[in-house]
C-alpha cells in the first residue's frame, strides 16, 4: 500500500484545476443503467471509485470506455445482479439499486460495507423502493428488491439526520420508469443530486424541484441516450482553499462552483480568510489574522460534512477554541487522533470536537482512515515542522484526482512512496 511522505513548512501558492465531482458522477454512471442507449459522460474524474463504478457497470452487463475524463456507457442488455466483491468497495455503488429495478423489475444489490465514518444503514433506499410498490428483503448480505411493476408514489425520505443522497438518488432514478407521478419530500438538495437529475432530464425523465426539497416526478415508458458534462468537486475545492490558507499561501481554484460552495465560503470569511471571487475563479488567502468559528455540519445548503475533517486541521492553526459539531454521520472522528498524534490539541465531547488554536504541529507517521480523514492529514502535515509519513493513503486514491501532481504544482513537498 502506497503512503505519502511530506515535509511541512512550504506554502501553497498558485492554480488548481478542480476536478468533475465524485459524488455526481457516481449516481450518473449508475443511471445509464435506465437506458439502452448510449451515454457519453464528460469532465469525468480519473479516480478508483470511477473504476470501480465501470467495473460494477460491466458486470451487470454494459459496456463502459474510460478515454481521459469522457466514459462513454452503453446498457444494452443488463443482468440484474451486482455483486458483493465490487459493491463492499465503495458504498456509492448502492445506487444501482434503483436504476436495476426501474429497468428490470428485479436488483439483487449486496449490502454496502459500514465503513469508519458510521454504519451506513440502507432504510430509507428500502422505504422509497417500497413507495414504489417494489417488494425488498436483505437476505444473506444482499438487498433483494423485486416488483411486477413500479408505480409512482408519495414517499417521505428524512431520516435520523436529514435527508438522504443517494436514497434521493436511488428513488429519483427509479421514478423516472414508473407509471404515474411520484413525489419525495424531503429530498435531498445537494449540487451532485441536483447533477443527477439534470443528467435524467437530459436521457428524456420528467423531474421537476431539483434542488428543492420536494421532486415531482411524471414516470415516462423508455429514457434515451445524451452527452453531460458533470458538475466541479465543491469538496476537492474546499480542500484546496483550507490547505492555501493554513499553510500561509494563496491559492486560486479554477473551474469551482462558488454558488455550490457558499457555506465553506461564508465559515472562512467569518474566520478571517480573505476570499476573492472574479473571472470564474476563486482565490483565497490569509486574511490580517485567522480567529476561531464555531460549526456544525448539516445537510446543503449547510456545511458539508464532507469539509469537516479538513476544517479541523483548519481550526488547529486558528487561535482561541473552535468547536465543529458533527451532525450527519455518527462517528466521523477518526482523524482527530492522527491529528493529535502530530500535536494537535483536540476533545471530543459526545457530536463535538473542541479544537485548540494555535498548535504547533510536528511531521510524525500517521494512517490514512476515511477518504476525507485522508485529506485532512495531508493537509496537516503540510503544516507540521519536518517530515510526515501517511499509510494508506489508497482512502485519498479513491477520491482526489492526482492529489499529488496537483499539490506539487502548488509547491508542497510531497513524495508518493510505492509500497508493494
Ligand atoms: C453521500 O453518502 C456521499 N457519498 C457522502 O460522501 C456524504 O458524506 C453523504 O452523502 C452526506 O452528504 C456519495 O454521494 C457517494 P446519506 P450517502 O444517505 O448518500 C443516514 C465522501 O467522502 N441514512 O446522505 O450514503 C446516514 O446514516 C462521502 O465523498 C439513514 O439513516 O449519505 C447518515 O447519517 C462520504 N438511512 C445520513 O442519513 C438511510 O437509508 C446521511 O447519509 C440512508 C442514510
Amino acid at each position: 500500500m502506497d503512503s505519502l511522505e511530506i515535509k511541512g513548512g512550504t506554502p501553497l501558492n498558485g492554480e488548481v484545476q478542480i476536478s468533475g465531482a465524485k459524488n455526481a458522477v457516481l449516481p450518473i454512471l449508475a443511471a445509464t443503467i435506465l437506458t439502452r442507449e448510449p451515454c457519453i459522460i464528460r469532465n469525468v474524474p480519473e479516480l478508483a471509485d470511477v473504476k470501480t463504478m465501470c467495473q460494477i457497470l460491466e458486470s451487470l452487463g454494459a459496456t463502459t470506455k474510460i478515454e481521459g475524463k469522457t466514459v462513454t456507457v452503453q446498457a444494452a442488455k443488463v443482468r440484474d445482479f451486482a455483486d458483493y466483491d465490487l459493491v463492499r468497495k465503495m458504498r456509492g455503488s448502492l445506487c444501482v439499486l434503483g436504476p436495476l429495478l426501474a429497468r428490470l423489475k428485479k436488483a439483487t444489490v449486496s449490502m454496502p460495507g459500514g465503513c469508519v465514518i458510521g454504519t451506513r444503514p440502507v432504510d430509507l433506499h428500502r422505504k422509497a423502493m417500497e413507495a414504489l410498490g417494489a417488494r425488498v428483503k436483505v437476505e444473506n448480505g444482499y438487498i433483494i428488491a423485486s416488483a411486477r411493476k413500479l408505480t409512482g408514489g408519495e414517499m417521505f425520505l428524512g431520516g435520523r439526520a436529514g435527508p438522504t443522497v443517494l436514497g434521493t438518488a436511488n428513488a429519483m432514478m427509479a421514478a423516472t420508469l414508473a407509471e404515474g407521478i411520484t413525489v419525495i419530500e424531503h429530498a435531498a438538495c445537494e449540487p451532485e443530486v441536483v447533477d443527477l437529475g439534470k443528467f435524467l432530464n437530459n436521457i428524456g425523465a420528467q423531474i421537476q424541484g431539483l434542488g428543492s426539497p420536494t421532486l415531482t416526478i411524471t414516470g415516462v415508458k423508455e429514457l434515451g441516450g445524451a452527452e453531460h458534462e458533470v458538475i466541479p468537486d465543491r469538496i476537492e475545492a474546499a480542500t484546496y482553499a483550507i490547505a492555501g490558507v493554513v499553510t500561509k499561501g494563496e491559492v486560486t481554484l479554477k473551474g469551482a462552483r462558488p454558488d455550490h460552495m457558499k457555506a465553506v465560503i461564508e465559515k472562512l470569511r467569518e474566520s478571517g480568510v480573505k476570499v476573492d471571487q472574479s473571472k470564474g475563479k476563486l482565490t483565497f488567502k490569509r486574511g490580517r489574522g485567522l480567529h476561531s468559528v464555531h460549526i456544525t455540519t448539516l445537510p446543503h445548503p449547510g456545511f458539508p460534512t464532507d469539509v469537516q475533517a479538513q476544517m479541523m486541521t483548519f481550526m488547529t492553526q486558528t487561535p482561541g477554541i473552535s468547536v465543529i459539531t458533527e451532525r450527519i454521520f455518527e462517528s466521523r472522528f477518526t482523524h482527530v487522533q492522527e491529528l493529535e498524534r502530530l500535536g494537535a490539541e483536540i476533545s471530543i465531547e459526545g457530536p463535538s470536537a473542541i479544537v485548540h488554536g494555535v498548535q504547533k504541529l510536528s511531521g510524525a507517521t500517521i494512517m490514512a482512515s476515511d477518504l476525507r480523514a485522508s485529506a485532512a492529514l495531508v493537509i496537516a502535515g503540510m503544516v507540521a515542522k519536518g517530515t510526515t509519513r501517511i499509510n494508506r493513503i489508497y482512502h485519498l486514491d479513491r477520491g482526489y484526482e492526482n492529489l499529488d501532481s496537483k499539490l506539487k504544482k502548488l509547491g508542497a513537498k510531497v513524495k508518493r512512496v510505492r509500497q508493494n
